[in-house]
């Protein structure tokens, strides 16, 4: 199976490219692009961008495996992104992301082996006051500690 964007995400390839003429500037644009309409960017996903911009493969991947804000796996019905951006960080974050690493026995950039939660780390996503916080779907919780991570866990199914 081949993947393609389709004509309105192309618009936008085009617009990328418009503003980053050296394609390999382009790269990071288009993996943000290719996880906005693939979900997850899998091999072939990879190597389609490296079509479109004409950069080695090799490039592309390191580009990709680089960032944590990329997916190269399906997400979850649910998806954790804890911040570990500095007031986050001071507030406890790291811990934060290493009870939820060992309840849900899978490291930040993976999904449970049932496909019900991914765990990623993000930059500060600008409610510092909630510090340390993450955000589970569309909602932001914080300030956590292991008992309010407990409540947030359970309510996911
Ligand atoms: S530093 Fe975490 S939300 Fe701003």
């Amino acid at each position: 199976m081949s993947v393609a964007f389709r004509s309105s995400a192309l618009e936008k390839v085009q617009e990328i490219f418009r503003r980053y003429p050296d394609r390999r500037a382009a790269v990071i644009q288009l993996l943000h692009l290719a996880q906005e309409e693939f979900g997850y960017i899998g091999p072939e996903v990879e190597r389609y961008v490296a079509e479109l911009t004409q950069v080695p493969p090799v490039f592309v991947h390191q580009v990709l495996t680089f960032y944590g804000m990329f997916r190269t796996q399906p997400a979850g019905r649910h998806h954790i992104k804890v911040c570990r951006s500095i007031a986050c960080h001071l507030m406890g974050a790291t811990s934060v992301l290493e009870y939820l690493e060992k309840k849900l026995g899978i490291r930040a950039g993976q999904t449970t082996p049932d496909g019900r939660i991914t765990l990623s780390t993000v930059e500060c996503l600008g409610a510092c006051e909630l510090a340390p916080m993450m955000q589970v779907d569309d909602d932001f919780c914080g300030p956590l500690d292991e008992q309010r991570i407990d409540e947030v866990l359970e309510k996911l199914k």
